[in-house]
């Protein structure tokens, strides 16, 4: 139990009130849910980081992980951007308005957005890990935070346009004076305005200074490895490179054990780590 009482292997009530394609190819697709009881959608917000995720279930068909696209300023629902992947995603894709599902959380720790007041944000992401920097940069742009932050960079990369997410919200994000927006895709395409490349070339071509900067890098295993040294070639001290680590997870409360590396649980201790805490664990992710 915690201390509200709750069970925390039991799912909040939920319903879908919006499910749309952000991808062409339907891979990638949003659910925005709301709570089929308001006391738990208070209880949720009290709680609720940028950084965290919740475990999404359906009776009978499973339940797993997904990070958290939405700032809790956007109004009384959660976002989530699901890939299909194997036979849980493919069915979490199938609901539609109105349908049930269940949701347990938030869980993890989420970013660490006390720590990182007054610095400098460089936000860097690739593929559908992106969906929890969405959420820090609109947690960011709303006018009561953005006085707690200075500059905000954000580099986002998909594979080609067609997989971009958030596609509109993003393009208004181009007139804003108070960021700098750079989107890339890996190999050129008609019409495409933005920069063309992998990310970690992107960076390195943004160059954003290591001055009183924290950077936040989510994104597949492959873009991580090689964005963190770029990183730290422009000079960023690992203590101020931070990551979201994807692993399979059961419980999500850090009690099954399922998640750990080392001492630590990415379910608990996690997801967000900075790459000093990363050196410090064994070599196993
Ligand atoms: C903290 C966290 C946040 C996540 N956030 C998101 C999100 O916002 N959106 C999203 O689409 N997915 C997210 N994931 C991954 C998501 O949980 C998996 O894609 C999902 O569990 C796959 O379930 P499945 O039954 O459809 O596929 P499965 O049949 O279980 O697996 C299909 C394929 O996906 C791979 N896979 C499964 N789980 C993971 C995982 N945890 N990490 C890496 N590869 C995996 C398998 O190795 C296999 O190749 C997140 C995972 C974690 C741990
Ligand atoms: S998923 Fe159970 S300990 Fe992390």
């Amino acid at each position: 139990m915690t201390d509200n009482g709750h069970n925390p292997y039991n799912p909040i009530p939920m319903h879908v009130v919006r499910a749309y394609f952000e991808s062409n190819d339907h891979s990638l697709k949003t659910f925005e849910l709301v709570f089929d009881d308001h006391k738990d959608c208070i209880e949720f917000f009290k709680n609720y980081n940028p950084g965290q995720f919740c475990q999404l279930s359906i009776f009978g068909k499973g339940e797993a992980p997904f990070g958290v696209a939405s700032a809790a300023w956007e109004g009384e629902f959660v976002r989530f951007t699901v890939q299909k992947m194997g036979s849980f995603t493919q069915y979490i894709h199938t609901l539609k308005a109105g349908d049930s599902i269940g949701m347990r959380g938030p869980l993890g720790n989420g970013f660490p957005l006390a720590e990182w007041k007054g610095k400098n944000l460089v936000i860097i992401g690739g593929g559908c890990a992106f969906s929890t920097l969405y959420a820090l940069t609109k947690h960011v742009h709303h006018p009561q935070n953005r006085p707690d932050f200075d500059q905000l960079i954000v580099i986002y990369g998909a594979r080609t346009s067609g997989l971009c997410m958030y596609k509109h919200d993003i393009q208004s994000w181009y007139q804003r004076e108070d960021m700098q927006i750079h989107q890339a895709i890996d190999v050129p395409e008609e019409d495409w305005l933005h920069h063309v490349g992998y990310v970690p070339d992107v960076v390195r071509e943004v160059s954003p200074s290591p001055e009183n900067a924290v950077a936040i890098v989510c994104g597949p295993p492959i873009m991580t490895k090689f964005t963190l040294p770029v990183l730290v070639e422009l000079g960023f001290a690992p203590e101020t490179i931070f990551t979201s680590l994807e692993k399979r997870m059961k419980c999500g409360i850090g009690k099954c054990g399922r998640c750990n590396i080392g001492p630590k649980y990415i379910c608990k201790d996690g997801p967000v780590f900075s790459l000093a805490e990363l050196n410090a664990l064994p070599a196993d992710i």
